[in-house]
């Protein structure tokens, strides 16, 4: 029975078939229980858990994921790279629905979610300048080209409190600042992942054009939900690729991301 991973991958539900020689393990965190239970199990030789990131009945909006819950269950089970695939919309006329994005920045556009684990007994200020793990960029890239996809190198996710959609000025403000894609869930994940010196890659399905590019309703939930259901098979692949090519070693930035700082919580190394 597998009871510790290397890779986790914090994803929709449609992913959990996605290991061998699956194990459900239920864990509780000083933060309450994940999103749900675990499952931890391999794909080809490399062990990999994975936290189904709204719950396996969607009862989590963005706003209420168990984030610190979420990457602390991860992290206790031996987790060290974190693989975040996730629907996104786009803020660019020229990336449509069925674009792959591995973005390299990030704009925090939330607020009221608890971003730090770091909230007593001390004070520490993780470097965020890089919010993504360049070697998992590299291998979600590699990955991705080597299948049936052209995934844009680079790009800002910007991150909304949702649960609303953005308005159209709101969309054609973002895009005008220069911003890519638009989510609702890479924040706080991200940077909670970089506090446990985690390595953090979001690999983002697009599923729609956002309101201000896009002419007429703009998006809704069923066309996100139902774009990323017919494209589940796809991204299941692709993700089980992007495990396998995650380098064994980590000569990243990420592991120093403490500088020598202790864990919170006494978490194990
Ligand atoms: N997730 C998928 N599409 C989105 C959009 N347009 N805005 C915010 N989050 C999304």
């Amino acid at each position: 029975m597998v009871t510790r991973a290397d890779i986790g991958v914090i994803g929709g539900s449609g992913l959990y078939s996605l290991l061998d020689d699956a194990t459900e393990i239920e864990i509780t965190t000083p933060y309450g229980p994940p999103s749900d239970v675990v499952t931890v199990g391999h794909i080809g030789s490399r062990s990999v858990a994975f936290v189904p990131r709204h719950g396996r009945d969607h009862r989590f909006p963005p706003h209420r994921i168990p984030y610190r819950a979420n990457l602390w269950a991860l992290r206790s089970l031996g987790v060290r790279q974190v693989l975040a695939p996730s629907a996104v919309g786009s803020l660019r006329p020229e990336i449509g629905p069925g674009a792959l994005v591995i973005p390299d920045q990030l704009v925090d556009r939330t607020s009221g979610r608890t971003q730090t684990y770091y909230d007593s007994g001390g004070v520490v200020h993780v470097s965020f300048a890089d919010p993504y793990c360049p070697a998992g960029r590299v291998a979600a890239l590699a990955a991705a080209r080597s299948g049936d996809w052209s995934p844009v190198d680079g790009g800002t996710l910007v991150v909304v409190e949702g649960p609303r959609f953005s308005t159209r000025a709101e969309s054609r403000w973002f895009t005008a600042n220069g911003w890519t894609i638009i989510g609702m869930t890479g924040f706080p994940e991200s940077v909670l992942a970089r506090e446990l010196a985690m390595c953090y890659t979001s690999i983002s399905l697009v599923t729609d054009h956002d309101a201000g590019v896009e002419a007429g309703e703009g998006v809704t939930h069923e066309e996100v939900l139902a774009f990323f259901a017919a494209n589940v098979t796809r991204m299941r692949s692709l993700v089980a690729d992007v495990v396998t090519a995650l380098p064994h070693e980590r000569t990243c930035p990420c592991p120093n991301a403490l500088d020598g700082l202790k864990l919170p919580f006494g978490l194990p190394e």
